[in-house]
């Protein structure tokens, strides 16, 4: 059945729901090149202004799910979990996190994004060990997944594809920040992999996407109940992205520290959300051992050696993660200086991922490269003493122009207090399936 696009657009501009049919349509008539982006674009935008219904949304999402191919992953016969993350500052939990589980038993068919805006991506974060290759075809996913029970790869082509055309178009209309098409968004996606469980990772703070508390739980719920509505057994964590996790921020920079978490030498924040969420993963695939059989795995090399055997499956030079240091590095170090002695209150995450995507980690826009090399060492986060003069930041770049620009706008990213703040939890909330 065909509608009428215009009309749509008034139905939803006026407040009224769309049936699932006329949904279907619309997405189809998108996928196809048959809705013009500008239709397109202001259907988000009446989206983004009066929301969607429960129906609605479970239509969407279903619609944006079936427009592509959806993964049969049912030859392996193990449970299928993975992770997402809503997105942060220092964000690289993925990379030790999926061959950590997948060296206890869990298969992880793991698809990641690209850094937009203040965020950084795990494909880009990889893709600092010369070779790695993160485009696979479903065939190849399917190979390296049977054969490694873990694959590192970005969004096939194949999967979803309303969802490519509709973040563009939405990432240049301000249509990016809205509850149903965020969780319709990231949901569809996680669903076309053919998954059994899904942790979802969702961040609140200054660094989120949702930076209160009461928006992440929603985005949680939301999340979560998509999930059980398609047979996925899905779990969120809501976690503090008030600063950045870990001490690195940058890409080569990020796949070092991930690298230490894999040693055994991480940060304790990247460790601890990283056997948190590694923990549900496991309780999801139905696989007993919990905690100790991660830190066994750590302890004793077997999680690390997943990470290079799905370096070499995916083309890595596996030499690059057994000596971290050969990964890219700057021309360029600045220090940014403690002005006062004192206790650091704020060690803002969205100011110091703004800066690293300017210096040159991220990408203001889709088609922007990034220079791997370029990052943010942190010696000072929340909580930490500092004396006048000691470094809170080094600052790794290669074009000096870039950093005269982001100097001032960085050294905002701290306040020194003369008491200590009070102790802040990673992980703040579960949100389970009802
Ligand atoms: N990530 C996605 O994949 N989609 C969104 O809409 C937002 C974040």
């Amino acid at each position: 059945m065909a509608f009428s696009a215009v009309q749509l657009i008034e139905m939803k501009r006026d407040g009224r729901e769309l049936s699932p049919e006329a949904i279907e349509w619309l997405i189809a008539a998108y996928t196809a090149g048959d809705l013009p982006d500008y239709q397109m674009a202001a259907m988000s935008m009446a989206v983004f202004l009066n929301g969607m219904t429960a129906a609605e949304l479970a239509a969407w999402t279903s619609a944006m799910l079936h427009s592509g191919e959806v993964l049969d992953l049912s030859s392996i016969a193990a449970a299928k979990v993975d992770k997402h993350s809503t997105g942060g500052v220092g964000d690289k939990i993925s990379i030790a996190l999926a061959p950590l589980v997948a060296s206890v038993g869990v298969v992880v068919p793991m698809m990641s994004g690209r850094g937009l805006g203040h965020t950084g991506g795990t494909l880009d974060k990889l893709e600092t060990v010369p070779g790695f290759t993160t485009g696979l075809d479903p065939e190849r996913f399917r190979d390296v997944l049977a054969t490694n029970g873990l694959v590192l790869a970005g969004q096939s082509e194949t999967l979803v594809p309303a969802d490519r055309k509709l973040y563009s178009l939405r990432d240049a209309t301000a249509t990016v920040p809205s509850l149903p098409l965020i969780s319709s968004s990231i949901m569809s996606k996680k669903l076309a992999e053919g998954l059994d469980g899904l942790v979802l990772d969702v961040k609140t703070g200054s660094g989120a996407f949702m930076q209160d508390l009461d928006g992440s739980r929603l985005l949680a719920r939301t999340m979560v109940d998509i999930g059980s509505r398609h047979g996925v057994t899905t779990v969120a964590l809501i976690t503090w992205m008030g600063q950045p996790l870990g001490r690195e921020v940058g890409n080569a920079n990020e796949m070092r520290e991930s690298i230490d978490v894999l040693r055994g030498n991480g940060p304790a924040d990247v460790l601890e959300l990283t056997l948190a969420i590694a923990e549900v993963m496991l309780e999801l695939a139905g696989i007993d051992g919990g905690r100790e059989a991660l830190i066994e795995a750590i302890n004793s090399g077997k999680a690390l050696q997943k990470l290079i055997d799905v370096v070499v499956a995916q083309g890595g030079d596996p030499a690059y993660v057994e000596d971290p240091s050969l990964l890219p590095m700057c021309s360029y170090q600045e220090v940014i200086i403690a002005p006062d002695s004192g206790y650091v209150a704020r060690c803002d995450a969205l100011t110091i991922g703004v800066a690293a995507t300017r210096l040159g980690a991220g990408r203001e826009r889709k088609e922007d490269t990034v220079d791997p090399g370029v990052g943010i060492t942190l010696e000072a986060k929340v909580g930490d003493r500092v004396e006048a003069g000691q470094a809170l930041a080094r600052v790794h770049f290669n074009d000096p122009a870039r950093w005269e620009a982001q100097e001032k706008s960085l050294a905002s990213a701290w306040s020194i207090e003369e008491i200590p703040p009070p102790a802040q939890p990673l992980v703040l909330e579960r949100i389970d399936q009802t």
